[in-house]
């Protein structure tokens, strides 16, 4: 196939973030989960630098209560940056502003959390009628990978959706959304036979998950209309991708998997939330000197419960 069959680009992303993030509580209180730091910058800008890394400019974040601080955050700081220009302190200042200067940001509010087929929902006035991006702002992929970069080809080669897959052990595919492949004549696009959100480990039909990448066909808006509460009580995109990966190119299918081995983050809960951190600070040129024989010896000195010291 060539480029030309699904000539329909993808230019836009969608970032839900209207969880309640109870995981993080009581940091969460009244902080979005999505602007908790990653070192020194809210995990939601690695998200957007990301879509822009893509080609992607024109970014919907889908938005709760107490999310002005994303606004703000996507927003000119002016009191702030007159201070730093006042102290020309002009590091600061690129920082401050370069998240205002990195994308188009509009915001949707999703009224009630129904769930994450139903925030992607509330994307469809803007999103209208072309294939587009959403971006979980839970997973962090490595700023060299280019996995968004390829899934948007592969929609642009085999029309209809794309997930990104990553296999994980046996025991952690209940926390994802898992996926039965077949394989394509490329060694990392599979073709998406089934998908089961969370299922319990003897029921899981693969070890490849779907991470929070995906591109959906504008189809998955009037699937999602007609996608009754699933896993939780909640819309699940994972149920609305289902009948889409059941249907033939002119009704909006199929959906394809691109097969991942790069570097993923997770920042939905604690344990891996401080991984995260760590590892970023570790990869920091200006903090990695420092730390990194810090957390050494700090490691030396806390052998892990359980050890003979
Ligand atoms: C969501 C999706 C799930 C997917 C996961 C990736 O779940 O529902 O299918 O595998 O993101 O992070 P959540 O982690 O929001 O519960």
């Amino acid at each position: 196939m060539t480029d030309t069959e699904h000539p329909s680009r993808v230019g836009k992303a969608v970032v839900p973030a209207a969880g309640l993030g109870t995981r993080f509580l009581p940091a969460t209180k009244a902080t979005p989960k999505e602007m908790l730091p990653i070192v020194d910058k809210p995990a939601i800008q690695y998200v957007v630098e990301e879509a822009v890394d893509a080609g992607l400019d024109d970014v919907l974040m889908v938005t709760g209560r107490s999310k002005r601080s994303i606004e703000d955050h996507f927003d000119r700081a002016y009191e702030l940056e007159e201070a730093l220009r006042a102290k020309s302190d002009t590091q600061r200042l690129y920082s401050v502003r370069e998240s205002s200067e990195l994308a188009q940001v509009h915001y949707v509010r999703q009224g009630e959390p129904r769930g994450l087929g139903h925030a992607v929902l509330c994307a469809s006035a803007h999103v209208g009628d072309e294939p587009f991006a959403v971006l979980l702002g839970d997973d962090l992929i490595g700023r060299n990978e280019a996995l968004l970069r390829r899934m948007i080809q592969v929609r642009e080669t085999y029309g209809g959706s794309v997930v990104a897959l990553m296999e994980v052990e046996p025991d952690h595919v209940s926390l994802y959304g898992c996926a039965a492949i077949e394989p394509t004549d490329e060694d990392d696009v599979v073709t998406v036979t089934d998908l089961v959100e969370k299922p319990a480990v003897d029921q899981a039909p693969s070890r490849w998950a779907v991470i929070g990448r995906y591109i959906c066909d504008p189809a998955v808006f009037d699937v999602l209309r007609e996608t009754p509460p699933g896993r939780g009580g909640e819309i699940q995109l994972t149920d609305a991708l289902l009948q889409l990966a059941q249907r033939k190119p002119a009704d909006g299918g199929p959906v394809h998997g691109v097969l991942f081995r790069g570097q993923r983050y997770d920042t939905g809960n604690k344990i891996d939330y401080l991984r995260t951190v760590v590892e970023f600070a570790c990869e920091r040129q200006d903090l990695a000197a420092e730390f990194l024989p810090w957390l050494r010896d700090f490691v030396d000195r806390h052998p892990a419960a359980g050890d003979d010291a």
